[in-house]
């Protein structure tokens, strides 16, 4: 992690995240309850595997305990649907997570809204959209935009009337972002502009920004001359460039030029070790959610 003070440390934010849950799954298994969690992966996309990995090793460190279904790439949409259905009539699962992305041939939008509403720790059953864009709290929020929300509360940075550009309007990420940000309240408040593939001046929008949100998923798209010098910079983006120097020929980079906005931001999330860790700690933590309303 890179030392400069105005590097956000995701790693360390999320491990305090993971200490305040602790404590409610010492308590949920005082009362004999064990948080589950189900992963389905379809496929070998190697990108899934590793996210999938990273994000059974923290159920296990945090004590709840997970199962992880492997269906090969060509199982059927129906088939998928059925393992789904299972899981949902399963007493001790108390979260199913499909990892995304999903064979061609299987429509996630189906996928997703076979997944019970009460289980849904990924945020992306309709009901709980719907929930989310009325400002209802009882649903789940997707785990990354979620994540950078409480990047931004646990960094001090305040929401409240600023200018926020969300690049990118993917449901997983940009959508629901600009959805958390723009409602009325704590660590919200914001007046969001959602720039995407066909807006005409993204230098213009993101130079009037108070705080960027980067998750349109293009390497270092964000240079420093579209910064206003002072703004927050949350990088979503996981991108693997050619990279002549690392053992495998590539590296990841974000959708920020970090090196070079580094300098002139007021925050940025560095990546690794930015909002990658806060979207597993949201996770941890819808799950720990949905186990205690499953007990109550
Ligand atoms: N693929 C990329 N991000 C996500 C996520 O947050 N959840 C799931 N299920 N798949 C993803």
């Amino acid at each position: 992690m890179p030392s400069a003070t105005n590097v956000v440390d995701g790693r360390a934010i999320a491990a305090q995240i993971q200490s305040e849950l602790a404590a409610r799954v010492a308590s949920l298994k005082q009362r004999g309850v064990v948080p589950g969690l189900a992963f389905v992966r379809v496929g070998e996309d190697p990108a899934s595997k590793v996210y999938v990995g990273r994000k059974e090793k923290a159920c296990a460190e945090l004590g709840i305990v997970s199962e992880t279904h492997v269906l090969p790439e060509a199982t059927s949409e129906a088939d998928l649907l059925t393992l789904i259905g299972k899981l949902n009539a399963t007493a001790h699962v108390h979260g199913i997570l499909v990892q995304a992305p999903l064979p061609k041939h299987i429509r996630e939008s189906v996928v997703f809204a076979t997944v019970l509403p009460t289980k849904d720790v990924d945020g992306f059953h309709p009901v709980n959209v719907g929930k989310l864009m009325l400002g209802d709290d009882t649903g789940f929020k997707p785990c990354t935009p979620a994540g950078v929300v409480e990047l931004l509360i646990r960094s001090g940075v305040k929401t409240d009337g600023a200018e926020v550009v969300v690049l990118g309007r993917g449901n997983i990420v940009g959508k629901p972002m600009a959805a958390m940000l723009c409602q009325k309240g704590k660590a919200a408040n914001a007046t969001v502009t959602i720039c995407h593939s066909a807006t005409r001046d993204i230098k213009a929008h993101c130079r009037r920004a108070d705080i960027i949100v980067a998750a349109m998923g293009v390497a270092e798209f964000v240079k420093a001359d579209m910064v206003k010098p002072g703004a927050v910079i949350m990088d979503v983006g996981v991108n693997r460039v050619p990279d002549a120097t690392s053992k495998t020929g590539t590296k990841l980079v974000g959708d920020v030029d970090f090196a070079n906005v580094q300098p002139i931001a007021g925050r940025i999330t560095p990546n690794p070790g930015g909002v990658g860790p806060m979207t597993i700690a949201m996770l941890l933590q819808n799950t720990v959610r949905a186990a205690e309303q499953a007990a109550s």
